[in-house]
């Protein structure tokens, strides 16, 4: 399994997930054999890389923590929460409780889980994936800092609705290169009006993530340059998960950056932007090297990373599939750096 570029794929692969339309649909299924067809239509998606298999007995995951079925229920209500923001409508409370129960099932499943591939995003699907990947993230970190169950949901759903408040800002929802100035200063709006669409139905906690999590700990944050102190815990792992997802899933390519180079970038920022247990949480949710990275170790030698979890990780050989190097975290130094 690979992670390439669009225009190295050959007809000769296979898709190695599920791909989805934003009304929660499964467009492609995992193993669709990647005819010229579905090539082009996913080009004209605006996909720019796929994780695909070179044979159909290839058996390595690329699906992260959710299962295609809880992602497709995630991403409908997230659609449909979207929809009764625009008509001020209430929120189905109810609906969203479910999907986050089933988020949290899923993610809690595997105690050794992290999270370990490069997110998929195409402009139409960036608010779903982005606002998914938070609250995985959320609760990978909450676990990793002790939080109970009651906790972790609170912490997920405040996670999964923190960017509500951009259904109001249609610019919210413009291409990020296409932003002008006056843009960006409406979209910091997002986080009160966030806040406000879940003050009614949600705890203040959750109500308090989305106004929240453009908050720093040195007060250079938005929309109220809180500092430290007065940040509660849940809205810091919102700041510091939604941080590094914005980092590693830039649309723009140029300015996206591996989890390594983000985890970096984060570090170096703490404790000034961030808290230092929280990011500490983040570094033990996250995989260094994701999977279908491509590594080269100290001695020279190149290796296709396909599994992580907290514990270890799965090197394979990018000619004979069958070679397997497992590497225990406590020997990643034996990586001399990442090449792909
Ligand atoms: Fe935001």
């Amino acid at each position: 399994m690979k992670y390439l570029p669009l225009n190295t794929i050959t007809e000769e692969m296979f898709l190695a997930h599920a791909v989805f339309g934003n009304d929660g649909r499964i467009l492609l299924n995992k193993g669709t054999k990647l005819t010229p067809a579905y090539l082009h239509r996913l080009e004209r998606m605006a996909y720019t890389h796929l994780y695909v298999y070179e044979s159909p007995d290839e058996k390595w995951d690329c699906t992260g923590l959710l299962s295609d079925r809880i992602r497709v229920e995630a991403i409908r209500v997230l659609h449909e929460s979207l929809i009764r923001v625009v008509e001020r409508k209430p929120l189905n409370e109810p609906l969203i409780s479910f999907v986050i129960e089933g988020l949290l099932k899923d993610v809690l499943q595997a105690e050794d889980r992290v999270f370990d591939i490069i997110d998929l995003k195409t402009p139409d699907n960036y608010f779903y994936n982005h606002s998914l990947n938070v609250a995985i993230l959320s609760v990978l970190m909450g676990r990793q800092l002790k939080l109970d169950r009651e906790e972790l949901k609170e912490l997920a759903m405040g996670a999964f609705l923190h960017d509500l408040g951009k259904a109001y800002i249609k610019t919210a929802m413009k291409r990020l290169q296409d932003l002008s100035a006056k843009d960006a200063a409406q979209i910091r709006q997002h986080t009160k009006r966030g806040f406000d669409i879940l003050r009614t139905g949600f705890s203040l906690k959750v109500a308090n993530m989305a106004y929240q999590h453009h908050e720093r700990e040195d007060g250079s944050g938005y929309p109220l340059g809180l500092i430290g102190v007065d940040i509660p815990l849940f809205s810091k792992i919102v700041a510091t998960a939604n941080a590094f997802e914005v980092m590693v899933s830039n649309p723009i390519d140029q300015e996206r950056l591996w989890n390594d180079q983000a985890l970096q970038k984060i570090t170096a920022a703490t404790p000034a932007k961030f808290n230092p247990a929280v990011v500490r949480a983040l570094r033990q949710s996250v995989a260094l090297y994701p999977i279908g990275s491509v590594v080269e170790l100290t001695g020279g030698e190149q290796r296709v990373v396909v599994a992580v979890s907290t514990a270890k990780m799965v090197l394979q050989h990018p000619k004979n599939l069958s070679d397997l190097l497992e590497l225990p975290v406590t020997e990643f130094s034996r990586i001399a750096q990442r090449v792909l």
